[in-house]
């Protein structure tokens, strides 16, 4: 029989589909989840929902985007960092002649940073934080979710001190929406941004 040490996995999460309201939330705050199959969109709700009940926030607007910029918002840099993914991936498209298919790029954009609300605390980072990289988290979730590789694979690798990055037109796209919007939240903290380092 499997079980659940100190370190098991129940350390990191436990997958809920959550209640009506916890979804019902999720759902009027994330940007994008009407340009993928309803069961994606659902798929996605539990995804976030698990992070936020087993987190220690009690709302989803209490998490911030990072430990270093704590007045900003996860959810919004989640939403920023889609809607700018939408902009990019027809970009690509016409540009490169990638061809992105929206039922992974969407949920990569929209999922990326779903490990976030274990990562940190109202005291800063969380012990888990300090055991596990900031990607891996949310890729063993989207794994345990029957999400495709495609999107596993990226998120587990989007990070910035990630030891390398996919070599996928998702993962460029992934990496530029996401640097535009993080240093929007850097420099509105009066933070360094990544693009003046
Ligand atoms: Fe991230
Ligand atoms: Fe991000």
């Amino acid at each position: 029989m499997f079980c659940c040490g100190r370190w098991g996995w129940r350390d990191l999460f436990t997958l809920t589909t959550g209640t009506d309201n916890q979804r019902a939330a999720v759902r009027g705050w994330l940007a994008g989840l009407d340009a993928v199959q309803p069961d994606i969109a659902d798929r996605i709700i539990t995804a976030w929902v698990t992070t936020w009940a087993s987190s220690v926030w009690p709302e989803l607007d209490d998490v911030p985007f990072s430990a270093s910029a704590p007045g900003y918002p996860l959810a919004r840099h989640v939403n920023e960092v889609t809607r700018a993914g939408q902009v990019l991936m027809p970009r690509a498209a016409e540009d490169w002649g990638a061809t992105l298919d929206p039922e992974i790029m969407l949920p990569i954009l929209i999922l990326h940073d779903v490990d976030k609300p274990l990562l940190s605390d109202p005291r800063g980072k969380t012990s888990l934080a300090k055991r596990m990289p900031h990607g891996v988290v949310g890729a063993m979730l989207l794994r345990d979710l029957g999400f495709d590789q495609r999107i596993v694979e990226t998120v587990a690798t989007h990070a910035t001190d990630a030891p390398f990055h996919g070599d996928t037109a998702e993962a460029h796209v992934l990496h530029y929406a996401d640097l535009f919007a993080a240093d929007h939240a850097l420099r509105a903290q009066g933070l360094v941004p990544f693009y003046r380092r």
